[in-house]
């Protein structure tokens, strides 16, 4: 029997801090008039105080499982899609699976910068159909904001910080993600890059000194790059999934810039009502931006039950997908009863606690075996000595 990876949850979290176009332009040399005209952002949020990509992930992860009414032990896998991870190692995605308890689970990050969402949603469903798992949580997670020199307008005006999930799950009913895409080209690596940090050029002080760890971007070629990639994709994706243009209700795309939103809509001759944008509100969020607009594309009624979408994305890499969903799911989701979510609370309660409990244990069994690897480099035991002159 074939089966289908159908979206059954959504979630979306963004920080409370809002900064402004005018907030901004006491920082450096801009104007409200010049982000608004050049990239349709009015708004974007910030993580606060203990905020990160891990914990924004986490309460979109969680808003998602709600709506899916799937609790985090039936998850299989968690993928991540960052550019912004908590630690170069190990992966967010881990931080997030202990955080909500999801004991089965697997769990990696996807670097593959804006397009991650996607091409996570790609791999999942992929994985979904070939049997492999049934339950597969997909998130954007951004924390930008770090990585922003706040001195250069060039960059500092289009990001933003926040995060969105989908729960995909499978189904022998035919729908959910019907095709996808992803390209890429290594070539443009550098026209949006963070120069230090990896092996590279690893962190060092003089790294530091010249504002190596922050995002550096050339913006007019990855204009160019987007307005042509924008539509060739979407074109793709629809051949792919047997669909035309015309079939599709709503366009998800990228969130990166309103000229580039309305261009791609020019060159496929649909009407700029079909793609929805919300970037006025969020700028910028990365991996994060198409997740966050699907949920408040559907939050908004905009997609309704057996509805054709295509979700669209390009960025650092360079980089580029689509997916081809129909969308499976009522809007509004029925209300859980009441227990169903004190259940839920309590699980999350539960996952904490079993973080603690296992953090501790772990630390407690280091402080065990100190003094014993301790006679080790004294030489009193030296177990593996004999063997080595074999
Ligand atoms: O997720 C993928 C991430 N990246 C993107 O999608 C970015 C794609 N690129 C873009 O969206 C646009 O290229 C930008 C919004 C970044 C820039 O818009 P633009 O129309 O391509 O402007 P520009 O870079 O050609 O700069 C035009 C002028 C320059 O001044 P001069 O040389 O003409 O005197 C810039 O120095 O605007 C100046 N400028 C600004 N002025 C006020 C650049 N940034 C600012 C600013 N405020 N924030």
């Amino acid at each position: 029997m074939k089966r289908y990876a159908h979206i059954i949850g959504w979630g979306k979290y963004a920080p409370e801090n809002v900064l402004t176009n005018d907030d901004l332009s006491r920082m450096v040399d801009t104007s409200d008039e010049w982000i608004r005209t050049r990239t349709g952002i009015q708004t974007r949020h910030i993580v606060g105080e203990g905020e990160t990509t891990a914990t924004m992930g986490l309460r979109a992860a969680q808003a998602a499982l709600e709506v899916a009414n799937v609790t985090p032990d039936q998850i299989d896998l968690i993928i991540v899609a960052t550019a912004s991870p908590d630690y170069p190692t190990p992966a967010t995605a881990c931080l997030v699976q202990d955080a909500l308890g999801a004991t089965r689970a697997g769990a990696f990050d996807l670097a593959a910068g804006c397009s991650g969402f996607v091409y996570g949603l790609s791999v999942a469903s992929g994985l979904i159909e070939a049997g492999t798992y049934d339950t597969i949580l997909v998130i954007g997670a951004e924390t930008i904001s770090h990585a922003i020199d706040w001195s250069d307008r060039g960059t500092c005006v289009l990001f933003g910080d926040g995060a969105g999930a989908v729960v995909l799950q499978a189904s022998e009913s035919p729908g959910g993600v019907l095709a996808s895409v992803m390209g890429a080209d290594g070539s443009g690596a550098e026209l949006l890059y963070v120069p230090a940090g990896g092996c590279r050029r690893p962190t060092s002080a003089d790294t530091v000194a010249q504002g190596l760890h922050f995002l550096r971007m050339e913006g007019r070629p990855v204009f160019r790059f987007a307005v042509n990639i924008m539509p060739r994709a979407s074109r793709l994706v629809c051949e792919r999934a047997g669909l035309s243009l015309d079939d599709i209700e709503l366009f998800i795309p990228h969130q990166a810039n309103e000229r580039i939103i309305q261009a791609s809509a020019r060159a496929l001759k649909i009407p700029a009502e079909r793609m929805f944008t919300n970037l006025e509100r969020y700028g910028n969020t990365s991996a994060a931006s198409i997740p966050i607009a699907l949920c408040e594309a559907v939050e908004a009624g905009l997609i309704r039950r057996g509805d054709h979408l295509v979700l669209v994305g390009f960025g650092a890499g360079l980089t580029w997908a689509a997916a081809a969903v129909q969308w499976s799911m009522p809007w509004p989701v029925p209300t859980r009863p009441w227990w169903r979510t004190t259940l839920r609370w309590l699980y999350y309660r539960w996952a904490s606690l079993r973080s603690w409990t296992l953090r501790t244990l772990r630390r407690m069994d280091t402080q065990i075996r100190k003094p014993f690897s301790h006679d080790a480099e004294n030489g009193d035991q030296q177990p593996h000595k004999e063997d080595s002159t074999k």
